[in-house]
């Protein structure tokens, strides 16, 4: 285990400090400790109770679950919903379409604020709009657009007529998305002008544009929303404006009734192979957690909260924890499209005062991030709001739990930190507010209705105290369904490291409480400022340029994004490369990763080395690369074939120029 486990977590294991939930909260907390017994004891019993208390479903099911099929699971299957009107209609039907949905604050400080009622009149031009531009029930749709309530209504639309939605975050490649387009057959893309980062407006339009001269493809159209009004280029017969296929749409349309199992969205993300896997999630099962947790998880109060996740919705946690989550249970909540520091460092804090967030949801790395800046920004701002904080994407240190709790949380907001990935759907480790006393640094429990443990090289289940890996050991409602178009990549990748058990690619311990602490991925898959890269992707692009042999790449402890992508490069002789300054060689190759993935997978460091370190059978080790990247002492390198590589390459990295 020690060998894979990312540096800098050990001090995890020796923290004892311990925070009970106070007795005000625990009055009035949505979770009950008694909720696990009975949850444990039957777990489908408990998730069709939270499906039929928490869903409106057009055909109530009787089916609970099926797992015949195993490893691909069907609950409520012979249930019908939509997952639109959920999320929107009904809300309105009962009265409420006059509370706000969405406040979004765009990053230039611009503001809409959208009730319920609203949403329910965008989202049904929206769905007109795609319908009359040939999308049909079961047609893929690319979202590629910034965090601007177009993309939320956008994804709605698509539930609402039951056209699975893959959304690409902005910040990949034309490369990206051409291969993400190709592997979903969408036939529609929806992009916008551009978006703002960082005080400016940023072009998402001409990645579109790029992405569909790269070769075949079944895109008819692309929806381009205005948000810069920059200049863009455009292809008569493909390309309509937003304004003038959406605004004058009608604003009725009638949710299409979906089994429980119909597709809902299709989301890639790194795997241990270079090509991204579409992991997919259905309806019923999916919503029902997603609503569940974020209930229980957050405490929602939706007469009261203001919630606010800080996560784009090209990740899962956009998806399940701003969309599905937070408007199937009614909430009001921020949405933000920019960045914390624009136009200051305060920024988020700022929005925080002003809308009286309440619970807030955001990563690690975000939080190391406002601990370098100083607690003197933070403490300028009215953060009493605050009651509740949730963290998520990656192991969070002892030192964040803590600065978030005192800095931002008061002393008393109660911390949750989430474990789950896009894979699971929706949260499966998490304390429960109010009923679980806090370990900083650590997801502590798997919640009701879940069942996950840590096992061994054998599969077996360690004790108290030791570790090894995380594992689920039964069906939950929001897994994954499959990866899109590879059934058998999904049973591979999955299911065949342990029998009959999810294995997560995740290290992790028990204390001696049996409570789970996260240790990082054991597979090669980096995390990257909560994001998931993979080593052998990032390695295919180096090696993708004309100057790169051989590459390898590791994900080496970084004190502010978890992880920092470090790649070494063998060049070829013959190439050019080698003539360069290694300055230049360093750019040349980060710009590369770039433009083939996105900014997000550049490179930190590109070492340029003479060898890599191989075992007999060809395989690298990162291990000891992730060593020298570390600055650590070269551990055991008995196994290499040729022993004298690590010297090699020690030598190369100190030696001038
Ligand atoms: O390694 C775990 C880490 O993030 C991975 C999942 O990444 P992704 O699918 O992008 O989803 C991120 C958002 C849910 C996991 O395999 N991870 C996620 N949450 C935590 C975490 N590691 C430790 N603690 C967490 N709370």
């Amino acid at each position: 285990m020690t060998d894979t486990t990312p540096g800098g977590l050990e001090n995890l294991l020796s923290e004892d400090r311990r925070f009970p939930p106070s007795s005000e909260f625990a009055a009035q907390a949505n979770a009950h400790k008694d909720t696990y017994s009975w949850a444990n004891a039957d777990r489908p019993a408990f998730w069709a109770e939270q499906a039929r208390d928490l869903l409106d479903w057009s055909t109530p099911f009787e089916e609970v679950l099926d797992w015949s099929g195993a490893p691909v699971a069907r609950w409520f299957a012979d249930g019908q919903l939509n997952a639109a009107y959920n999320a929107v209609d009904r809300h309105v039907e009962e009265g409420n379409g006059d509370r706000v949905a969405l406040h979004f604050e765009g990053e230039a400080g611009d503001t809409r604020t959208i009730t319920y009622a609203d949403l329910q009149r965008e989202v049904s031009k929206a769905a007109n709009a795609l319908g009359a531009l040939g999308v049909e029930t079961g047609d893929r749709v690319a979202i590629y657009l910034p965090l601007i309530p177009e993309a939320v209504f956008t994804m709605l639309a698509c539930a609402r007529i039951g056209a699975p939605h893959s959304v690409v975050f902005g910040g990949f490649s034309a490369e990206a998305l051409y291969s993400r387009i190709v592997d979903a057959e969408a036939k529609l893309v929806v992009t916008a002008d551009g978006g703002y980062r960082r005080g400016a407006a940023s072009a998402l339009k001409p990645a579109v544009d790029e992405a569909l001269t790269k070769g075949e493809h079944t895109v008819t159209h692309v929806l381009v929303v205005k948000r810069t009004g920059g200049d863009v280029e455009w292809t008569d017969e493909r390309d309509v404006w937003w304004s003038d296929v959406v605004d004058g749409a009608s604003d009725q349309h009638t949710p299409v009734p979906l089994d429980a199992e119909h597709p809902l969205f299709i989301l890639y993300t790194s795997g241990t192979t270079g090509k991204p896997k579409g992991i997919f999630h259905t309806t019923g099962g999916y919503l029902t957690q997603a609503a569940y947790t974020h209930k229980a998880v957050f405490d929602l109060k939706v007469e009261t909260d203001v919630y606010w996740c800080t996560a784009d919705i090209g990740w899962i946690t956009g998806h399940t924890y701003v969309v599905y989550g937070p408007l199937i249970n009614g909430a009001t909540q921020v949405i933000y499209e920019g960045t914390p520091d624009t136009p200051h460092r305060g920024r988020w804090w700022e929005i925080i005062e002003k809308y009286k967030v309440s619970i807030l949801y955001t990563a690690p790395t975000a939080i190391r991030t406002c601990m370098k800046w100083g607690e003197e920004i933070p403490s300028k701002f009215d953060l009493s709001s605050l009651r509740v904080l949730g963290s998520v994407g990656e192991p969070i240190n002892p030192e964040a739990w803590i600065w978030y709790r005192r800095v931002i949380g008061g002393d008393k907001a109660p911390i949750v930190d989430t474990w789950w990935q896009t894979e699971t759907g929706a949260i499966m480790i998490s304390p429960l507010p109010g009923v679980t006393e806090t370990k900083p640094g650590s997801a502590q429990v798997p919640l009701p209705g879940i069942a996950a443990t840590v096992v061994d090289d054998d599969a077996n289940p360690v004790p108290d105290g030791a570790g090894g890996y995380l594992v689920i050991t039964e069906p939950w409602p929001s897994m994954l369904r499959g990866i899109w178009g590879d059934q058998e990549r999904y049973a591979d990748t999955y299911w065949s490291r342990f029998k009959d058990l999810y294995f997560a690619g995740d290290g992790a311990k028990k204390d001696d409480d049996g409570d789970i602490w996260l240790l990082g991925r054991v597979d090669d898959v980096m995390n990257v400022s909560g994001h998931r890269l993979s080593t052998t992707e990032i390695e295919s692009a180096l090696v993708s340029h004309p100057w790169v042999a051989e590459a390898a790449v590791v994900g080496a402890a970084d004190e502010t994004t978890g992880q920092a992508v470090v790649a070494f490069v063998i060049l070829r002789g013959d190439a050019g490369g080698g003539d360069q300054a290694p300055d230049e060689v360093q750019t040349t190759l980060r710009n590369h990763v770039a433009k083939e993935i996105g900014p997000i997978a550049k490179p930190r460091q590109i070492l340029v080395v003479a060898e890599l370190p191989k075992t007999r059978s060809g395989k690298i080790m990162r291990r000891l690369l992730r060593d020298v990247a570390e600055n650590r002492q070269v551990g055991d390198a008995t196994t290499l074939a040729d022993s004298s590589v690590m010297d090699l390459i020690a030598a190369g990295l100190s030696a001038p120029g």
